[in-house]
């Protein structure tokens, strides 16, 4: 299963990557956001639930200290952020796993250790952050941004093929149609 790879070289390139994963989410879906500290993974999450129609209007913050915040989109989305865990015991608590089974998606930023108790087969997206070289010029170059989205189950690989499908389209679209 080739992992998808894709350059996010700004905000706008990063609210396409979130809407393909939207639009290719299903019932029970496990995605994992990894990547450092201010990576984009909330900012690609909020994006995801713009697409999946929650309204501008209402905000969408970090689960940093909730933990878990619940979105009645079809499907249900969970948004967790297990940063501040201990250890994998206490993640079974939560009831996550539980909660997929009943199908809801859940995505998940600093759920990398936790992937068996969460309940397995993640559609891990990568935010690889590069930083800016020093310069010594006026302005700071941006850091380079590309993301890598992979399967590691049966689940997961359908909704990578989803994903890849509509992404096509974006590229192609953005590239046909000019006039
Ligand atoms: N191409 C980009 N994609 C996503 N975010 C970007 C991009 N360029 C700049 N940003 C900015 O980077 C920040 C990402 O913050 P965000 O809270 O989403 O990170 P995070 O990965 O969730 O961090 P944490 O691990 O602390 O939860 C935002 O302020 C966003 O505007
Ligand atoms: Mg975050």
């Amino acid at each position: 299963m080739t992992p998808i790879t894709l350059p996010l070289s700004s905000r706008r390139a990063t609210k396409a990557l979130a809407r393909a994963l939207a639009r290719a989410l299903g019932p029970g879906d496990l995605v994992i956001l990894s990547g450092p500290l201010g990576a984009g993974k909330t900012f690609l999450v909020r994006a995801a639930l713009r697409e999946l129609g929650f309204p501008e209007g209402l905000a969408v913050t970090s689960p940093t200290f909730s933990l878990v915040h619940e979105y009645d989109t079809t499907p249900r989305l969970l948004h967790a952020d297990l940063y501040r865990i201990a250890g994998p015991e206490e993640v079974a608590p939560l009831g996550l796993a539980e909660e997929r089974a009943q199908g809801a998606a859940l995505i998940v930023e600093w759920g990398e250790p936790y992937v068996a108790e969460l309940g397995g087969d993640p559609l891990v997206v990568e935010l690889v952050v590069t930083p800016a070289a020093a310069t010594t010029g006026p302005r700071p170059l941006d850091a380079v941004r590309r993301a890598v989205v992979s399967a590691k189950g049966a689940a997961s690989a359908a909704t990578l093929e989803r994903m890849r499908a509509t992404l096509g389209n974006v590229v192609e679209a953005s590239r046909g149609g000019g006039g």
